[in-house]
């Protein structure tokens, strides 16, 4: 993937600089970010749109890997931001992420996180039911603002993906549904409001989709509603963001497409099914997550114990697991891995990468093919730049890792490891408790 490549030692190269010195340098775990393959995949993006001559933003979805690190590289290869709660919209704010282009998305935002995004004058708000509609009403009122917003709907559209993550179809906890005619009233609602202006709507039909139907079945869900409402309440849309759910490939078999092919299939869907409301063709937005940085990650642990059980399986257990990627025993997610510090050595044994948790589902990999494999090796999980930092936990209290950015032989760290003392930071001993205890 991206600049990765094996030295003349034999060792996995990323960015110019071999994990063994990346190893010595922040230990391990690490999350290794190749920094110019996130930079690339998000001109792709511009440039696919910029070539289908239609207005656009291309909103970074932040929560598949939010740091500042992250919202300053996104800042600066011209991408909007997706943020979903206060801790990632104050991230952004401060990474300097320019308010204006900031997407604010959930579907349960507190008044607290409205005001919030209220005072930083955020874009838009992307409002996802009624009662949220009149919080952020009476908010604006109170504070004398007009709010842009987008409605999020669900077109009825299903992707073929894992079910905990379609988000499209009618049975999901967001959004207004277009079928049963609530996203029709959302709109007359949101339009009777004094201090909030609808911009246009949102769908988001899933993720790691390998196909365009899905796209277009929603553009077409989209303008002919868009029809219908344009007809029955003279409201025009003015955005039509489409979500995110562009797929990459994590193991042989995954077919993602290339982003070039996501987006003309979206934009030539806009102009086909657009054309005949006989108004300006929409603004389009998108708002792609893993497949900005998934491929760019990978994650490097130390191999420590194993237990080959002889006719049955021999598990490798290495120094990170679930808590800094949880996707395997969430989603059943797979991933590949090669032995960095000796990546020519030829394969001579089929292992399963096991984490340091206190649970057997702590499995990272099953069934993998790499050289003899002794304690000290270093193993490198690819594709992991997605949903993994940003999904980890302290399960266990073990420590989230280090995150390195890596560019042209220069790394520079971007979240520090957690300490020990970070583990308890939080911690309160109250008084009384303190004084049983001795
Ligand atoms: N926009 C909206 C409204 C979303 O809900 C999502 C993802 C995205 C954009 C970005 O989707 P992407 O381009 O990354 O597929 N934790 C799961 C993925 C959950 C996705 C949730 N929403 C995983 O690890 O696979």
């Amino acid at each position: 993937h991206g600049t990765s490549k094996i030295n003349d030692q034999g060792h996995l190269e990323i960015g110019g600089c071999d994990t063994s010195d990346l190893k010595a340098q922040y230990g391990t775990p690490l999350y290794i970010v190749d920094e110019q393959s996130v930079r690339n995949r998000c001109r792709e993006y511009i440039e696919a749109f910029n070539a289908s001559g239609l207005k656009f933003q291309v909103a970074y979805a932040s929560k598949a890997f939010c740091v500042m690190a992250m919202c300053r590289l996104a800042d600066e290869e011209g991408m909007s931001l997706d943020v979903v709660s206060d801790g990632e919209l104050y991230t952004a704010l401060q990474a300097g992420f320019p308010a204006e282009r900031i997407h604010f998305h959930g579907n349960n935002k507190t008044p607290e996180e409205i005001e919030m995004a209220l005072d930083a004058h955020i874009g838009c708000f992307v409002v996802d039911n009624v009662i949220e509609l009149h919080m952020l009403q009476a908010i604006a009122a109170e504070k004398n603002r007009t709010v842009n917003i987008l409605l999020r709907v669900t077109p009825g559209v299903e992707a073929h993906t894992h079910e905990y993550i379609s988000t499209g179809q009618t049975d999901s906890k967001f959004g207004f549904d277009i079928g049963n005619g609530s996203a029709y009233e959302a709109v007359k609602l949101a339009e009777a409001q004094g201090n909030i202006n609808l911009m246009g709507i949102h769908s988001h039909i899933g993720s790691q989709i390998f196909e365009v139907e899905g796209f277009q079945m929603a553009v077409q869900r989209v303008a002919e509603f868009a029809s219908s409402v344009k007809e029955g309440l003279g409201v025009v849309f003015k955005v039509v963001n489409l979500g995110g759910g562009f797929g990459i490939r994590y193991v042989d078999g995954d077919t993602p497409l290339q982003v070039s092919q996501y987006v003309k299939a979206i934009t030539d869907a806009v102009k086909t099914h657009f054309a005949g409301l006989g108004s300006e063709l929409p603004e389009i937005w998108v708002e792609p997550g893993r497949s900005i940085v998934g491929d760019a990650g990978t994650t490097l642990y130390t191999v420590g114990t194993s237990k080959d059980i002889p006719g049955v399986r021999k598990y490798v257990a290495v120094d990170g697991g679930m808590t800094d990627n949880p996707r395997p025993a969430l989603y059943e997610s797979k991933y590949e891995a090669v032995l960095a510090n000796r990546a020519n050595d030829k394969v001579e044994e089929t292992v399963s990468i096991a984490g340091k948790c206190c649970e057997s589902g702590d499995m990272l990999i099953w069934d993998l093919d790499l050289p003899k494999v002794e304690t000290g090796d270093l193993l490198a999980v690819s594709c992991t730049g997605a949903y993994n930092y940003s999904m980890a936990s302290n399960y266990n209290r073990i420590r989230k890792p280090a995150v390195v950015f890596v560019k042209d032989g220069q790394s520079n760290l971007v979240v520090r490891r957690e300490s020990l003392a970070d583990i308890i930071s939080n911690d309160i001993v109250p008084a009384n408790v303190a004084k049983e205890t001795v």
